[in-house]
C-alpha cells in the first residue's frame, strides 16, 4: 500500500476579454499569419483593469471545488503557482484563501515561471505524502498582460491571462503504476540561462519591469529538455512513452509541443492542445489545459497523463499521474 495524491476536482477561469491576433496588426509590424504559423496562437484572454491574479485564481479554485463536490472547509492547504502576484506581499494564495472563505490551514505561492505548476504539484504532493495536508488546492494563475512591453512584437503577441486549479486528495493505492494519483516527478533548473527569459525589474531593482525573451534560444532548449524530463519521470514510475494516454504540455508554442511529442515517439492525437485559444499563460497553462481536456472528454479517469513545462530560470520538469 502507498499514499497517493489523487486529482478529485479540476476547474479553470478565463477573463472575458478575448483578443484575436488581428488586434496586434493595428499597432505593431506583425500579422495574424506570422503569429499563427510561428506560434500556433490565434487568440488570448486579457484580464480587465480591475481584475487581479488572485481574482482569476479564486474563480478557478471555486470551479475545482465544485467539480470535486467539496467546499473550502474541506481544504488543508493552497499552493499557488504565479509570477504575477497582485502585490509584493502577502502571497496571492492567502488572498485566494480569504476569497474562498477558508479560515484554517495554510496558503503560499510558488514561483518557477512557466514551469510553476509542475513545481506547485511537487510541493503539494510532498505536503500530502509527508502527512502535513490531506487535501490541497493547487492553482496556476497569471496576468502576464501586466508585464508585456507592448512595443516588442517578439513577446507581446505570445502571452495571455488565465487560471486553472486542481484538488489533490490523499488516497491509498497499491503502490504500483496502476494506482490513480501522482506516480513520479522530475524537477530541474539551471540559473546560468537567466538572460534567455527574464523580467527586467522587480522589488529589489525598484521597478515592475517587462518580460524579455530570446525566443529562438529558449526554443532550442525547450524540445530537448522537455522530452528528457518527461522520459526521466516516466522511467522513475516504471513506465514508458507507450503507456501515455495524454501529454498535457505547457502551452507556449505549437511547434515546441509537436517537436516534444515527436521526440517522445507519440502522435499529436495523444496531446491536449489549447495554445490556439489561450496563448502562453505561463503557470496557468497546464491546469487550464487539464480542465479543458477533461471538459472536451479527452482526459478520463484511469488515463495516464504526463505534464511537462519549461520557463524562465531556466526551470523545467514533468509530472506523471494517473487521472
Ligand atoms: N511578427 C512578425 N515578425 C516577428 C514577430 C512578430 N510578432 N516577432 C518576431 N518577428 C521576426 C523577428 O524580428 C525575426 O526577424 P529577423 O529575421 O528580420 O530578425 C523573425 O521574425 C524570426 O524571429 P525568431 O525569433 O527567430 O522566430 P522564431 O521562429 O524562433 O519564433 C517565437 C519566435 C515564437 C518566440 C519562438 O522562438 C518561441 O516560441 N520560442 C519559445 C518561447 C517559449 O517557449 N517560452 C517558454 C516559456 S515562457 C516563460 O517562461 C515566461
Amino acid at each position: 500500500m502507498a499514499g497517493r495524491s489523487v486529482v478529485v476536482g479540476v476547474g479553470h477561469y478565463l477573463p472575458e476579454r478575448i483578443v484575436p491576433n488581428s488586434e496586434f496588426e493595428k499597432t505593431l509590424d506583425t500579422t495574424d499569419e506570422w503569429i499563427r504559423t510561428r506560434s500556433g496562437i490565434e487568440r488570448r484572454h486579457f484580464a480587465a483593469d480591475d481584475e487581479k491574479t488572485s481574482d482569476l485564481a479564486s474563480k478557478a479554485a471555486q470551479a475545482a471545488l465544485d467539480d470535486a463536490g467539496l467546499t473550502a472547509d474541506d481544504i488543508d492547504a493552497i499552493v499557488l503557482a504565479t509570477s504575477t502576484a497582485d502585490l509584493t506581499f502577502p502571497s496571492a494564495a492567502t488572498m485566494v484563501q480569504a476569497q474562498l472563505g477558508m479560515t484554517k490551514g495554510f496558503a503560499f505561492d510558488v514561483q518557477a515561471v512557466c514551469a510553476g505548476f509542475v513545481f506547485a504539484l511537487s510541493n503539494a504532493n510532498a505536503l500530502i505524502l509527508s502527512g502535513q495536508a490531506k487535501r490541497v488546492l493547487v492553482i496556476g494563475a497569471e496576468t502576464f498582460s501586466r508585464i508585456m512591453d507592448w512595443t516588442d512584437r517578439s513577446t507581446c503577441v505570445l502571452f495571455g491571462d488565465g487560471a486553472g486549479a486542481l484538488v489533490l486528495e490523499l488516497q491509498e493505492g497499491e503502490g504500483t503504476a496502476q494506482d490513480r494519483g501522482i506516480l513520479a516527478i522530475d524537477l530541474n533548473s539551471d540559473g546560468r540561462y537567466k538572460d534567455l527569459l527574464y523580467v527586467d525589474g522587480g522589488v529589489s531593482t525598484q521597478s515592475t519591469g517587462h518580460l524579455r525573451m530570446q525566443g529562438n534560444q529558449v526554443f532550442r532548449h525547450a524540445v530537448e529538455k522537455l522530452a528528457k524530463t518527461a522520459e526521466t519521470a516516466l522511467d522513475s514510475a516504471g513506465l514508458s512513452s507507450a503507456d501515455v494516454d495524454w501529454i498535457v504540455p505547457h502551452q507556449a508554442n505549437i511547434r515546441i509541443i509537436q517537436g516534444t511529442a515527436k521526440k517522445m515517439g507519440l502522435s499529436m492525437d495523444n496531446v491536449v492542445v489549447t495554445v490556439q485559444d489561450h496563448g502562453n499563460t505561463s503557470a496557468a497553462s497546464i491546469p487550464l489545459a487539464l480542465s479543458v481536456g477533461k471538459q472536451r472528454g479527452q482526459i478520463k479517469q484511469g488515463d495516464l497523463v504526463v505534464t511537462e513545462a519549461i520557463g524562465g530560470g531556466l526551470a523545467w520538469g514533468a509530472v506523471v499521474l494517473r487521472w
